[in-house]
C-alpha cells in the first residue's frame, strides 16, 4: 500500500500530529520552515522491501539511494534496518563512512567518478560500480598502486523506455549512464584476468519515479540474458545483480502508485525461475529505492505570509520557503498535497502557493483549495522527505531549513538551521 502522508499522521480540527509530535509545537520550537521526518514511516518502508525478500529471496541487500536524503541521522536509522547506501559521490560516501551502515553493503555509482572519490571507495573496499573504460583504467592504476583488489560491478544500458519524466529516465540506449553489453563483456574480461579487480556483477536503473511495473519486469528477463552471456562467453559467473530502484510513490490523491512489496517478490521470483531455466546459480539480488523509503516519511512546514488577490486573477499565498528548500515543481512539474495546520475557518479558497525566491516561477502549486490562510499559520506539504533537502540551494542566500527527526512524541535535531554566519563563513574579503 502506498500513501501520501507518514504512517503516524493523525489529523484533527485544529492540529496534524506526526509521530506523536503536533505540527503547530515543532513550527514553535523550530521555527519554518522545517523539514519533519518520521522515523516510523522510514523503518516501515524499509521492511516493504526486507520482510518479503527476507522469507522469499533471502540472498538480498536493499541499498537506500542515499541521494534522496542523506544525513548521519538518516543513515544511522536505514543501518538499524539492515539497510545499505547507494551513494553517487564523494560527500555521500564519506557520510555513509561515518554512519553504522554495513561498509559490505555500499555501491558506489556515478558516470564520472574522481581520482579521489575512487581512492577513498578502494581504500574502504567499497563495490564500484563502473560506469565506463576510462573509469577502469583510473582504478586499475589507483588499486594497483595501493596494492589493493578492488570490488568491481559494472552499470549496463538495458535499453528499457521507463514513462517518466525525460529527466529522470535512465535505462535507455542513448542515456549518459552505463554500457551496452557488448561493451562490457570485454571489460568484464579485463578485470577478470587481473590482480587489481574482483568482479562481482551488474547493475541496470531503468529511471525513477516509475508508475507502469512492466519495465521491471523486462529488466530482469534482460540482465538474466546477460548473465548467460556472461557465461556462454567468457565462462564467469555473477554473483550480484543490482536491479537499481525508481518505484513510483503517490504524492497526491491522483497518483496511482504501485505496491511496492508484489514488484519485488515478482522480480525476486521470476529471477529465480529465469536462471534455473538457464542453469545458473541465483545471484545476490539488490535493489536501490530511495523515494520509496524517504518521501512520505518527510513533511515540509511552512509560514504563512502575505495572502495576495489580482484583481480577476490568482490568490496567492506567500510560503517563507519555496524554491530553494523544494526545487522539483520547477524542475519536474512535481505536484504534492498540503494542508493548513491549524485552520482559523472552514471557508475554502483556491490557492496559487508561491514561494518568497526572486523568480516569477517560483510556484509551489496552482489552484490547491485549502480553507483561507491568515499571516503566521502554518501550512504543511506531504511527501517531501525525498530530493528536497538533498537538492536544496542557497539561493538568494536562503539558509537551508532545519530537519527534525519525530517518534512516539518526542524530536530531534538531524540537520541544524543555516544561520547568516554559515552563508558568509566561506566568503574571503
Ligand atoms: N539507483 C540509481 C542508480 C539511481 O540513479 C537512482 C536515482 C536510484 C537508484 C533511486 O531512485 P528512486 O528510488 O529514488 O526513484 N531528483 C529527481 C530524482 C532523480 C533520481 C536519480 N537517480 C527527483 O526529484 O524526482
Amino acid at each position: 500500500m502506498n500513501r501520501i502522508r507518514p504512517i503516524t499522521f493523525k489529523k484533527s480540527a485544529n492540529n496534524i500530529v506526526i509521530g506523536g509530535c503536533r505540527l503547530s509545537d515543532l513550527a514553535d520550537t523550530y521555527g519554518t520552515p522545517l523539514y519533519v521526518l518520521d522515523e516510523a514511516t522510514i523503518r516501515h518502508n524499509c521492511q516493504l522491501f526486507t520482510r518479503v525478500l527476507t522469507e522469499h529471496y533471502p540472498n538480498f541487500t536493499i541499498a537506500y539511494a542515499s541521494k534522496a536524503g542523506l544525513n548521519i541521522g538518516i543513515s544511522n536509522v536505514i543501518a538499524s534496518e539492515g539497510i545499505g547506501a547507494d551513494v553517487v559521490s564523494g560527500g555521500e560516501l564519506f557520510t555513509v563512512l561515518n554512519s553504522h551502515i554495513d561498509r559490505q553493503k555500499i555501491y558506489f555509482h556515478g558516470n564520472n567518478k574522481s581520482i579521489t572519490e575512487l581512492s577513498l571507495a578502494i581504500d574502504h573496499d567499497i563495490r564500484i560500480v563502473v560506469d565506463n573504460d576510462y573509469e577502469l583504467q583510473l582504478i586499475k592504476s589507483i588499486a594497483t598502486e595501493k596494492k589493493k583488489t578492488a570490488l568491481i560491478m559494472f552499470r549496463v544500458k538495458p535499453g528499457i523506455e521507463a514513462h517518466t519524466h525525460d529527466y529522470i529516465k535512465t535505462g535507455h540506449i542513448d542515456s549518459k549512464f552505463g554500457l551496452e553489453f557488448d561493451q562490457i563483456l570485454p571489460l568484464i574480461q579485463t578485470v577478470a584476468d587481473s590482480n587489481w579487480g574482483h568482479f562481482i556483477g551488474i547493475h541496470a536503473h531503468i529511471g525513477s519515479q516509475i508508475f507502469d511495473i512492466n519495465p521491471y519486469y523486462d529488466l530482469v528477463s534482460i540482465l538474466v540474458g546477460f548473465i548467460d552471456q556472461i557465461h556462454t562467453e567468457l565462462g564467469l559467473d555473477v554473483d550480484e545483480l543490482n536491479c537499481g530502484g525508481g518505484f513510483g510513490i503517490q504524492y497526491t490523491e491522483q497518483d496511482d502508485a504501485p505496491d511496492i512489496s508484489s514488484i519485488v517478490l515478482k522480480m525476486a521470483t521470476e529471477l529465480k525461475l529465469l536462471c534455473d531455466e538457464k542453469k545458473r546459480p541465483h545471484p545476490k539480488l539488490i535493489f536501490e529505492p530511495g523515494r520509496s523509503i524517504i518521501a512520505n516519511a518527510g513533511v515540509t512546514l511552512y509560514g504563512v505570509g502575505a495572502t495576495k488577490k489580482v484583481p480577476g486573477g490568482q490568490n496567492y499565498l506567500f510560503i517563507d520557503g519555496g524554491m530553494a528548500d523544494n526545487p522539483r515543481p520547477m524542475m519536474y512539474q512535481s505536484e504534492y498535497t498540503f494542508d493548513i495546520v491549524s485552520p482559523s475557518t472552514t471557508d475554502q479558497i483556491d490557492y496559487t502557493i508561491a514561494g518568497k525566491f526572486c523568480e516569477s516561477g517560483d510556484i509551489l502549486a496552482k489552484n490547491i483549495r485549502l480553507p483561507i490562510a491568515k499571516p503566521n499559520e502554518h501550512i504543511v506539504v506531504y511527501g517531501t522527505g525525498a530530493y528536497n533537502y538533498s537538492m536544496a540551494s542557497n539561493y538568494n542566500r536562503f539558509c537551508k531549513p532545519a530537519m527534525v527527526l519525530v517518534h512516539n512524541g518526542s524530536s530531534t535535531i538531524l540537520i541544524q538551521r543555516e544561520t547568516y554566519e554559515d552563508i558568509i563563513r566561506y566568503d574571503q574579503s
